[in-house]
């Protein structure tokens, strides 16, 4: 795929919608990508319409008359299958997962349970209440844990607690952001995403953070989080979690693009933490980073995601 799209290419695109902001907690972070996004498909001649999605989501899309949609929201109703199922229903394509692989990556508790099913390593956990024995669920989990709420994304919410008053404490503190809280053991080795464009798996990142873990800050705010790639494995070990990746993405029946988050422990083993169906897309994003490894800078990066929809 070239960067500089003759007319006539760019033209098969017809009127790209470049779906971004929205109504999730995420919104900040998708007006970035979806500036980005814009940016960079007008740059190849693409004709584009930028969306900023509200509440109105369906007379706008309607308005803007769009042949095909750039899906750039993050969090609730954009990357959990509801504005995909809305553009199925008004037969326009669009990029990323389709409608049931986004609502089920969106929910990390089931996506486990799925992986878990499958034998796909993934840490183990327990689903949270006012009703949970503190003490021993933190026993049974190694003593230390991540409490997490099962639908947010760039960690809000989220908690890491080693001691029962804590655990009841983070439990608390997540049941504002969803229903359902659960615990994972805490895995204390190196953390690593794996970008996934078309049928190409990525080279992976490994994340390292001053913080206490890769949280909101250490995600957009923070200048000292470190972003290695090439990672820095093996090879060997590169080929096991690329396939892990691949595995875990398509059996969540991700398609188009996506990213696989990961933890590894003390002895390289890699434990998956969840799929992201419509990762962040701004220059410093971490799937740009991987597609860069490769060569693949990111206005073509743009034009691959949106060929997927061709
Ligand atoms: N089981 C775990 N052990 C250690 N760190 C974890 C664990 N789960 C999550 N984390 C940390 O929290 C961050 C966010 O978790 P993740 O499940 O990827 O949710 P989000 O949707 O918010 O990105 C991870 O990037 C990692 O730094
Ligand atoms: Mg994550």
């Amino acid at each position: 795929m070239l960067t500089e799209l003759t007319s006539t290419e760019s033209k098969q695109f017809g009127r790209v919608g470049v779906l971004y902001g929205g109504i999730s907690a995420e919104r900040e972070v998708s007006m970035n990508s979806g500036k980005a996004v814009s940016l960079a498909l007008k740059q190849s001649g693409v004709d584009v319409v930028d969306i900023d999605i509200n509440e109105k989501a369906i007379e706008q899309i309607k308005e803007a008359n769009i042949d095909r949609a750039f899906i750039i929201l993050h969090g609730a109703h954009g990357e959990d299958g509801r504005i995909q199922a809305l553009l199925e229903f008004m037969g326009i394509p669009y990029t990323g997962s389709r409608v049931q692989a986004c609502s089920l990556a969106m929910d990390k508790l089931r996506t486990k349970w799925l992986w878990q099913g499958i034998g796909l390593p993934t840490p183990d956990f327990r689903v949270l209440s006012e009703k949970t024995d503190w003490e021993r669920t933190l026993l049974e989990l190694g003593g230390a844990v991540m409490v997490k709420p099962a639908h947010e994304g760039s960690s809000i919410g989220m908690a890491m607690v080693r001691n029962a008053k804590d655990f009841a404490a983070a439990f608390h503190h997540a049941t504002q952001y969803d229903e359902t809280v659960f615990a994972e053991a805490l895995v204390t080795g190196a953390e690593y995403t794996v970008a996934i464009v078309g049928e190409e798996v990525l080279p992976p990142i490994k994340l390292e953070t001053d913080n206490i873990f890769y949280d909101y800050d250490a995600k957009y705010v923070s200048e000292d989080t470190r972003y290695l790639c090439p990672c820095g494995l093996a090879t060997e070990d590169v080929d096991r979690l690329s396939l892990l990746a691949k595995k875990a993405f398509t059996s969540v029946g991700c398609s188009g693009w996506g990213r696989v988050d990961f933890m590894a422990d003390e002895e390289g083993n890699f434990y998956l933490l969840e799929v992201n169906s419509v990762p962040g897309m701004t220059s410093h994003s971490l799937v740009p980073m991987a597609a860069k490894e490769n060569g693949v800078n990111f206005q073509t990066l743009c034009l691959k995601i949106l060929t997927e929809t061709l």
